[in-house]
């Protein structure tokens, strides 16, 4: 069993390529108020989870929210693949705005398992190509996530190690 050691209060980006089991794993260790997807923000916005041209205002909605649930002092974990910098910025910012501590979980699955995923998934059209640029993004992450100003950087390869997580809450006081 890998435990991951997370604030009581803490906002949590879950990090990884589509079909690495953010989703997945969400639903299993956390409240459904807990987590704000990016594809449930589409949605919301733009009546249509899997529009891309929907992102900005779909992230803007999603920090917002975010803001209001850690000013009312609320866990909140972001669901979203959060593989490029700039995306995991705007998580820091909201996270700095309120003295939360940013996390990141990184769920690193073999690109096999991610692709044999999508390909068995009627909402997720993206190609092979896309997957290896998502793969390319996780893997300059790595470097980068405890420099950006994520406080903890967990990290779990394979599904095996996925499987076998468990969240332990640390109290902040
Ligand atoms: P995106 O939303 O596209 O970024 O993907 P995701 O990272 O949220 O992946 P998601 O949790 O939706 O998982 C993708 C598919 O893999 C789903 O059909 C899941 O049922 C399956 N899956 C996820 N985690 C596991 C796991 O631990 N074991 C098995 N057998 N299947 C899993
Ligand atoms: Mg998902």
């Amino acid at each position: 069993m890998t435990v991951l050691d997370i604030p009581e209060l803490a906002l949590v980006a879950l990090v990884g390529v589509s079909g690495s089991g953010k989703s997945t794993f969400a639903r299993r260790h956390f409240a459904p108020s807990q987590v704000l997807s990016s594809d449930t923000f589409r949605g919301l916005v733009a009546d249509d989870e899997n529009d891309q041209s929907a992102s900005a205002d779909a992230f803007d909605a999603l920090h917002h929210v975010a803001a209001i649930r850690l000013r009312r002092g609320l866990l909140t974990v972001v669901d979203a693949t959060n593989l490029q910098p700039h995306a995991r910025a705007g998580l820091i910012r909201v996270a700095r705005e309120h003295d939360v501590l940013p996390v990141a979980i990184v769920l690193d699955v073999p690109e096999a398992v991610a692709w044999e995923r999508t390909e068995a998934r009627a909402d997720r059209t993206h190609g092979r190509q896309v997957l290896n640029r998502m793969r390319r993004d996780l893997r300059q992450s790595y470097g980068r996530l405890a420099r950006e100003g994520f406080r903890k950087v967990h990290v779990l390869r394979g599904v095996e190690e996925i499987d076998a997580a468990e969240i332990r809450y640390e109290k902040l006081f």
